[in-house]
């Protein structure tokens, strides 16, 4: 699972770590356990980080007012599930998944987390019966939540978020950890909706935007039509 989980879909190689100490070198599956939340880090690298990179994070009290004011206004609840988010430059994805207070580290008990993905997960907790229909409405609640980040270790921890957060779910609704087919597949959805990328450029972080001597744009996946396209698309009203 971490080799997808570690996958770039615009380069086909591993994410990159792209901070001041590994620049572009890839994150492998061993550099994993060297990776901490923010809230782990020494004060000192925190203070180099939000210099570097702006990188300060929200606590759920916060995410959970935001999220209330944008949450979807859907009728129907698979029209809810499937409403399409995006967290722009996600850090560890507080937006989205709120397994732990981004600022503090503490765990968040299911019932309290504020996530745009936790909140669909719970009606699709609420609405649906079989294990069929909980697992194929889950899947398409995952499908519906991006975000991009530049820094790889954060982005790492984004994916890994995610991931826990669907395992926490149906641990809760079936009392075992899911199959090891529907964890493949919702780690492929992960590998593609978050995704590395600078912002201000729309390409992988310190490489080229498309010139005449090459260069790339970071594509996305539109899971209702299977389609994959760069994500500069979207800004340009594609
Ligand atoms: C203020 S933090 C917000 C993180 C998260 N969304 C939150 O609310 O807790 C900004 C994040 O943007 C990332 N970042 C900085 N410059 C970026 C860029 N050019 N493109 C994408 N992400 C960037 C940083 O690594 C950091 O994780």
């Amino acid at each position: 699972m971490l080799e997808i989980i570690l996958k770039d879909r615009t380069t086909g190689r591993n994410i990159i770590w792209a901070n001041a100490e590994h620049g572009k070198q890839e994150i492998t599956a061993d550099d994993v356990k060297l990776i901490r939340p923010r809230w782990q880090k020494l004060r000192e690298h925190q203070r180099q980080r939000t210099k570097d990179r702006a990188e300060i994070f929200t606590p759920p009290e916060v995410c959970r007012i935001q999220n209330e004011l944008i949450d979807a206004d859907e009728r129907d609840w698979q029209a809810y599930v499937d409403a399409r988010f995006l967290e722009i430059t996600c850090g560890e994805a507080p937006y989205l998944v709120s397994r732990y207070n981004a600022v503090t580290g503490k765990a968040i008990a299911l019932p309290e987390r504020v996530g745009l993905l936790d909140r669909k997960l719970r009606v699709v907790g609420m609405q649906t019966k079989t294990l069929l229909d909980w697992t194929t409405w889950a899947i398409r609640a995952v499908k519906s939540v991006y975000g991009y980040e530049f820094q790889g270790d954060n982005l790492f921890l984004a994916r890994r978020n995610v991931f826990e957060t669907f395992k926490d779910y149906y641990a809760e609704k079936f009392y075992r950890k899911p199959p090891e087919d529907i964890l493949h597949e919702v780690a492929e959805v992960i590998s593609w909706n978050l995704f590395q990328m600078d912002g201000l450029t729309g390409s992988p972080p310190f490489a080229e935007s498309p010139n005449l001597f090459g260069g790339v744009y970071c594509r996305i996946r539109d899971w209702s039509t299977g389609k994959t396209f760069e994500f500069i698309e979207l800004e340009r009203g594609g």
